[in-house]
This record gives C-alpha cells, sequence and structure tokens, in this order.
C-alpha cells in the first residue's frame, strides 16, 4: 500500500468536521424543544447556551468573528469571544445558533442552527448590519452574474448561461418591502420568484441545490447571515458577491474598529472566506434543506449537512440520540 504523508492541521481539520456536527445537533435540539412557543428571545437563547457549552468542548483556539452581537450587548457566543480548549489551531468561528428565531418560535418550516470555522484570519469580519447579496449555483461561467447589474439584467444573463428562457428562472429573496422593485423586475422578464419570510443562509444555498429549483438568490439580507453562506458556497462551488450597507454613522465607526478600510467593496466569496473552511447546519424545523428535529419515544432524530471546501465533500448526517439527558444536563 502506498504510504500517504498528511499533515496533523489537515487530519485535525478533517476530525474537526465531524466534531462541528456534535455543535450544530444540540444547537438545534435545544431551540427544537420551544418550536411553535412564540418565544423568539428563548430559543435562540437555548440554542446559543448549547452550542457554546459544545463548542468549549472542542480541541480548538477559537475567536468568534460572526455572532450573535458585540460584547457590551452581553450575549454569549458575542463577536470577538474565545472558544474551544485552546489545545487546536487557531480558528475563526462564524455561528448562527438559530438561523430563522421566528421560525423557529412560530414552527414555520426551515430554522437551522449553523457555524462556519476557517483558519484564524480567514472569515470577513462583519458587523451586525444588512447586505446586499445575489448568488447563484455552481458550473456557470465566471461573471455571470454582477451585484451592481439591475435584476432583470441578471436574470437574462443566468438565463442564457444555463441555456434556457428567462421564464424557466427561479429567483428566491426575503418577502419584504424593501424588494418590491427587484420583485416586480424579476417578475418582468417572465421568471418566477419564490418568497421566503426569513432564513436566507438557506436561500443562498437552495441555488446550488438543483433539487431545490432555485436559480439565483437576490436582494438584501443579514451581513452575518452573508458570510456564513459565503462558507458554504465556498464548499459546494457557485458565485456570490455582497455589499455591506454601512448607512449609520454608528455603523461606520464599528466597520472602521473591525479593520474594514473600503466599507462600499465588494466581496466575492474568496473575500469572506480567504482560506479553507467548514460549514455545518442542523435542522430545527423541517425545511427545503433539511429536516427538523423529531423528538421520539426513546430517540431524538436529527439531519445535519456538513461541508469542507478542501475537499468539496458534502455529508449528510443522520443522527439518532439516545442519551436525552445528556441533551439537558451537558
Ligand atoms: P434571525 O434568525 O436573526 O431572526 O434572522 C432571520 C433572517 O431572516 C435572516 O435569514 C436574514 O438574513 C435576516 O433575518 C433578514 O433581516 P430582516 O428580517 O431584518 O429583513
Amino acid at each position: 500500500m502506498p504510504s500517504i504523508t498528511v499533515q496533523p492541521e489537515f487530519l485535525l481539520e478533517r476530525v474537526l468536521s465531524l466534531e462541528i456536527v456534535r455543535v450544530t445537533e444540540r444547537a438545534a435540539v435545544s431551540s427544537a424543544r420551544l418550536r411553535g412557543h412564540g418565544k423568539d428571545k428563548a430559543s435562540d437563547q437555548a440554542a446559543v447556551d448549547a452550542m457554546r457549552r459544545e463548542l468549549n468542548k472542542l480541541p480548538i483556539d477559537g475567536t468568534v468573528v460572526i455572532g450573535e452581537g458585540e460584547i457590551d450587548e452581553a450575549p454569549m457566543l458575542f463577536i470577538g469571544e474565545k472558544v474551544g480548549t485552546k489545545n487546536g489551531p487557531k480558528v475563526d468561528i462564524a455561528v448562527d445558533p438559530l438561523e430563522g428565531t421566528t421560525l423557529c418560535a412560530k414552527n414555520m418550516p426551515g430554522a437551522i442552527a449553523t457555524i462556519a470555522m476557517a483558519e484564524a484570519g480567514t472569515l470577513l469580519h462583519a458587523p451586525d448590519c444588512y447586505m446586499q447579496k445575489i448568488a447563484i449555483g455552481p458550473g456557470y461561467p465566471k461573471g455571470t452574474i454582477d451585484l451592481d447589474a439591475p435584476a432583470d439584467e441578471n436574470i437574462m444573463r443566468l438565463a442564457k448561461a444555463k441555456g434556457v428562457k428567462p421564464s424557466e428562472i427561479t429567483a428566491i429573496l426575503l418577502d419584504r418591502p424593501r424588494h418590491a422593485d427587484i420583485i416586480a423586475a424579476v417578475r418582468k422578464t417572465g421568471a418566477a420568484v419564490s418568497l421566503i419570510s426569513d432564513g436566507d443562509v438557506a436561500g443562498v444555498i437552495h441555488c446550488a441545490e438543483p433539487k431545490t429549483g432555485i436559480d439565483i438568490y437576490l436582494g438584501v439580507g443579514g451581513a452575518p447571515e452573508g458570510v456564513l453562506a459565503a462558507a458554504a458556497l465556498r464548499c459546494i462551488g457557485g458565485q456570490m458577491q455582497t455589499r455591506l450597507i454601512i448607512d449609520t454613522e454608528q455603523l461606520r465607526e464599528r466597520t472602521r474598529q473591525m479593520g474594514i478600510k473600503d466599507p462600499r467593496r465588494k466581496y466575492e466569496i474568496e473575500d469572506m472566506v480567504r482560506g479553507d473552511c467548514l460549514f455545518a447546519a442542523t435542522g430545527v424545523t423541517s425545511g427545503a434543506m433539511l429536516s427538523g428535529v423529531k423528538f421520539g419515544k426513546d430517540v431524538i432524530e436529527t439531519e445535519t449537512v456538513v461541508m469542507r471546501s478542501v475537499t468539496g465533500t458534502v455529508r449528510r448526517v443522520m443522527a439518532e440520540h439516545r442519551q436525552f439527558e445528556k441533551f439537558h444536563l451537558d
């Protein structure tokens, strides 16, 4: 048998790609216990607490760069918080312990617990603001879409690159009044519009999943969610361009502090996630991407998708958890 030399960091990263599954699984189960209770904050807090506990067990020297907010807002998993046992690689971590808090509170489809991890200093430190985003799946020539082009032009270009009529293109957007003009422009081309009430990390990823029938993401969503989605596309391919929306003096100051020199910069995936990364998400409520947590009589079932950019591997982990107590006490 030929001997293969594997760098220790590489091995560790392989191990971490399975370890981070536990992190999102626990966050998903904890928040799923509050599905449909109408308690946005409580379900988010449950996910944050569980995710933090699990992160602190990982053999990493981690820093949260995309988190639940600023330290002075006193949340856990705040930007700059150190996590992990410190016996391991230095990594940047982006978390959204409960992406789609309202979806969970109302028990609607598509809430997930999600995380991305990358070598220290390689994830964009985005403030908690809005971000303009455009994304498509893999297999198209570079430059097929442009954040600065009108929505109808992007649809026409994408239809041409896909070899279909614009009427065979489906765009996904958050259902927000701010998107009225984009929606009208997309519909004018004959393309279909798919509206989601929340959860645009999954919305972007859908563009790279042919079974969803979604071709393009357009519009404005959260910047933290943008970086998480970029990490996923870095693993599975696709194109994405974004720009932060820095529209207050407070945000301008915050972006300066975070080391962002040009707040108007147009980011590509490689600018938001500059090196290899891992991405994982576990379903809280069932959606197009993942099944939600199922509480059985003796077993809790979860579904997680975990991706690794260095190989492009995507794993779906269907887990059955039997130690109920651990989910409460760990
Ligand atoms: P939360 O889980 O933080 O509530 O975010 C849900 C979400 O829909 C994101 O997916 C999206 O990026 C953002 O909110 C959009 O913000 P807004 O609801 O203010 O339009």
